[in-house]
């Protein structure tokens, strides 16, 4: 065997990844390596040339064992290496948590409040036709509602238009089931209005609507008055003032004492100790006829408020635009989740 050539590979080893030094490793160190043979050979060499034999054998192990121990301590720091130093005790990174919109929040506080009661929730188009939205509501032909100031419609003849109050999902519900009926409707409305802090082009409202037989304004009123209870607080009171609405005989506007001053009047009530929150009445016989329901036998009332309203008034809004800005740092002063 030729020694020289043996520690000249050894010497010039270079491993590249573990296998090549493993493999070097049993050619050279392993049972049936190079080196076993090498010692196993001795006996056959001349006594004269032992000692050199042995020392160059020697120099082949040592070349050998400085290959494994630099390659094995090399590749040993590099897979420490592949893994990244993970510390698993230190704290996460807290992901921002959003908050519900006071809009929201505020519009599942009523459904809520009429749910207990029994009123289930009922949703209707944005885009209606001039039926639901206003012929069947009893808007006469020349009611200024229906004025291109006021409505955005959708085509020229005036067919559709984006709704511009909820009401007209009371028409829907009448004229798809029988009484009783109980529902409140929420929802998006839209109008025509130049924006400013107290009027915008689009808000929200949620609409009620009862329909049985007997059902008398004294039932309207008492549902009202435990609804501003649940609303604004036990000692919340109620006012009815005779209004107007095409669909409701007789109509009413309903004012909840103001809560921000108990009633002794402050700049949010104008001092009158009074706010203004919802339009209410007693569903027109002639609106039941439209929607298929017998005016003789049922009877019904309805109401309708402003989202943004009550909400302005329970915290303390003072400029509508503010629900639209979608400024972070106003929305995430209402409650979160
Ligand atoms: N739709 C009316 C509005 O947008 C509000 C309203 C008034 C709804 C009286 C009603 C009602 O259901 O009975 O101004």
């Amino acid at each position: 065997m030729d020694t020289q050539a043996l520690l000249q590979e050894a010497q010039n080893f270079q491993a590249e990844n573990k296998e090549q030094l493993d493999a070097f490793k049993s050619r050279f160190l392993g049972k049936k390596g190079v080196l076993n043979d090498l010692f196993a050979n001795m006996k056959h060499v001349a006594p004269e040339s032992r000692k050199s034999y042995g020392q160059e054998v020697n120099a082949i192990k040592q070349a050998a064992e400085e290959k494994i121990t630099q390659y094995t301590a090399l590749f040993e720091n590099s897979d420490s290496k592949s893994t990244p130093d993970i510390d698993h005790s230190l704290p996460g990174n807290w992901m921002p948590v959003g908050s519900m919109h006071p809009v929201t929040l505020v519009r599942n506080e009523i459904l809520e409040i009429f749910s207990k009661i029994g009123f289930s929730v009922a949703e209707g188009p944005e885009i209606e036709d001039d039926w639901h939205n206003f012929s069947a509501l009893n808007f006469p032909p020349e009611h200024p509602a229906r004025d291109m100031q006021d409505t955005f419609f959708m085509d020229h003849e005036a067919a559709f238009a984006l709704r511009t109050h909820t009401s007209s999902v009371q028409v829907r519900i009448m004229e798809n089931h029988k009484p009783p009926i109980r529902i409140t409707a929420p929802g998006r409305v839209y109008r025509n209005e130049a924006i400013s802090a107290r009027a915008h082009c689009l808000f929200h409202q949620v609409e009620g609507l009862y329909i049985d037989k007997n059902v008398s304004f004294a039932d309207l009123k008492q549902t009202l008055l435990h609804f501003a209870k649940e609303m604004f607080g036990a000692e919340s009171q109620i006012r009815l003032r005779p209004s107007y609405f095409p669909f409701t005989e007789p109509s009413a506007e309903m004012d909840v004492s103001c809560n921000i001053c108990s009633g002794e009047g402050c700049n949010v009530c104008k001092h009158t100790g009074w706010l203004e929150i919802m339009g209410c009445g007693m569903v027109d016989p002639q609106v039941l006829s439209n929607c298929g329901i017998d005016p003789e036998t049922y009877s019904g009332y309805a109401f309708g408020m402003g989202v943004e309203r009550i909400a302005m008034l329970k915290y303390s809004i003072k400029d509508l635009r503010l629900f639209f800005e979608n400024d972070v740092k106003f929305l995430k002063q209402f409650g979160n989740g």
